[in-house]
């Protein structure tokens, strides 16, 4: 029995085989689709909302003839106990490693959503759940947002940056900015971007307020696919000086690490930062101040970018939206036996 492929983070893959897929998603984004998938269903479990995920994995299966099945445990689904060797004395009427299973037997693949929860970071970052199902499913797991990475989200962004700047943007200025935010979100989609502009060889900075520091884990990865590729990494603290001739601009909130389950302490410390905000100014900043401006929405407007970005000509945020659909067309094609 050949071993089972699946697609938790894109740094499970080799750089050839997302530069592959990539190439995929070009070419299909050019094809309305076919029946390469005819009969084979995809079980989509979200443990948290969504928009474009949902939508996207639905249409990329329906775009190649096959069927997508949304189970959302605790709506409509018995509620899933997640943790091992828990007594199951609670709500929770079922748990991960039978639902798993069972969803295996009906699905030819299991797409899965699990942010982080709790309040110890360790147990979190293992992303317990989503490798539960990869554990327990017994068919091909791909993960639609976990606490460490969005792959779907990453290879989305790689192709946008790869439509505007050509498949092969070695050198140009990529800067991640943090922004203010209410509440503080999952490093995943941060991570995962800059994993890939990393993967590209762009010049990667990372720009925060001091103490809002990536994973160190998450940090060597993106070095390391830097020196793969012959990019780098910097970090940076102030906004404004990062921007200087950014070729990109990806927007991205999320919560402080060393306060990880406190987000009353987080917000308290997020409070001095609410200026660390995406305007018309800051994208003038940028190279030419023709820089494109990228965030993975949902995106809170005029809190972490204003109307005038977003509704300017740096904005390729739909762009990035639809790109969801291709890639992920792209995984489906490879992962589904
Ligand atoms: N970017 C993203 O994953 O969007 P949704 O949360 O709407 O799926």
């Amino acid at each position: 029995m050949s071993e089972i492929r699946h697609f938790l983070g894109t740094d499970h893959w080799s750089d050839a085989e997302i530069l592959a897929l990539l190439e995929r998603a070009r070419e299909l984004k050019r094809s309305p689709g076919g029946t390469e998938l005819a009969g084979r269903i995809l079980a989509m479990v979200f443990f948290n909302p969504s928009l474009r995920t949902r939508a996207s994995f639905e249409a990329a299966m329906l775009r190649h003839g096959g069927h997508a099945i949304l189970l959302e445990p605790g709506k409509g689904v018995w509620g899933f106990e997640t943790r091992p060797g828990v007594v199951m004395d609670g709500g929770a009427a079922e748990h991960l490693v039978e639902a798993a299973a069972v969803i295996g037997r009906y699905a030819d693949a299991v797409a899965v959503r699990a942010f982080p929860a709790g309040t110890d970071r360790e147990a979190a970052f293992a992303d317990p759940v989503l490798r539960g199902f990869a554990e327990h499913a017994g068919v091909p797991v791909i993960n639609m947002e976990s606490a460490r990475r969005h792959p779907c989200q990453g290879l989305a962004d790689a192709l946008t940056i790869q439509e505007r700047l050509g498949p092969g943007p070695r050198g140009a200025r990529f800067v991640l900015s943090w922004t203010w935010h209410p509440s503080p979100l999952p490093t995943a989609v941060p991570v995962s971007a800059a994993l890939n502009a990393a993967r590209l060889g762009m010049e990667v900075t990372l720009a925060h307020p001091p103490g809002w520091e990536l994973d160190p884990e998450d940090m060597e990865a993106i070095r390391a696919a830097a020196g793969r590729s012959g990019g780098s990494v910097e970090v940076a603290h102030d906004l404004d000086a990062a921007l200087e001739g950014a070729h990109v601009v990806y927007a991205k909130s999320w919560g402080r690490l060393d306060l990880f389950g406190d987000p009353e302490a987080e917000r308290a410390a997020r409070a001095a930062h609410r200026d660390w905000r995406i305007d018309g100014r800051r994208m003038g900043l940028t190279r030419d101040g023709r820089g494109l401006f990228m965030h993975c929405l949902p995106i809170r407007r005029n809190v972490v970018a204003t109307d005038e970005v977003l509704d300017g000509p740096w904005s390729v945020v739909v762009d990035q939206a639809e790109n969801r659909l291709h890639v992920q067309r792209a995984v489906l094609l490879e992962v589904l036996p």
